[in-house]
C-alpha cells in the first residue's frame, strides 16, 4: 500500500507559525511519525510540501503514475481557493482525507468553505496533529 501525504502553503513554518492555532509541532515531527506509523503496517508513505498551488497538482497527477492508493492533504489555504487542486483530485481518482489542524468552523468565515470536502472520502478538522494520524489509520485500514 502507498500512501501520499500533502501539506499546502506555510505549513513548512509549523512549530513557530501561530503555535496556539496549529500547535508546537514541526512538519518533519509530523511526517516522522506518520512514516513510522506506516512502516509499521508494512506500508509505504511519501511526503510532500509545497507553497506553490501548481506544484501540488503536479505532485498529485504524478500519484497516479505512482500507483498511489491514498492521499491525505491539509491544502492549507488553497482548501479554500483552489478548483485546480479539486480537479486534479479528481482526475487521478484517487480517494482522499483533507486534514486541517485547526477547527476550521470555529475561525473565520472563509475557512468554512472547502473546494475539496465535497469529494474527499473524509475530513478530519481540529485535532491537531493528530489527524493526521487518524487519516493515516484510516487509510491502513481501507
Ligand atoms: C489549515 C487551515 C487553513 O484555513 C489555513 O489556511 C492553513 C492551515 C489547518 O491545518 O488548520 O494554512 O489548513
Amino acid at each position: 500500500q502507498h500512501i501520499l501525504v500533502l501539506h499546502g502553503p506555510n505549513l513548512n513554518l509549523l512549530g513557530t507559525r501561530e503555535p496556539e492555532i496549529y500547535g508546537r509541532q514541526t512538519l518533519d515531527d509530523i511526517n516522522r511519525r506518520l512514516q513510522q506509523l506506516a512502516a509499521g503496517a508494512g506500508a509505504e508513505c511519501s511526503v510532500f510540501q509545497s507553497n506553490h498551488e501548481g506544484e501540488l497538482v503536479d505532485r498529485i497527477q504524478a500519484a497516479r503514475r505512482e500507483s498511489v492508493d491514498f492521499i491525505i492533504i491539509n491544502a492549507a489555504a488553497y482548501t479554500h481557493t483552489s478548483v485546480a487542486l479539486r480537479d486534479a483530485l479528481g482526475a487521478v481518482n484517487i480517494p482522499f482525507v483533507e486534514v486541517h489542524l485547526s477547527n476550521v468552523y470555529k475561525r473565520e468565515p472563509f475557512r468554512h468553505v472547502s473546494y475539496l470536502s465535497d469529494v474527499a472520502q473524509g475530513v478530519v478538522a481540529g485535532l491537531g496533529a493528530f489527524g493526521y494520524e487518524a487519516a493515516l489509520q484510516y487509510a491502513l485500514a481501507h
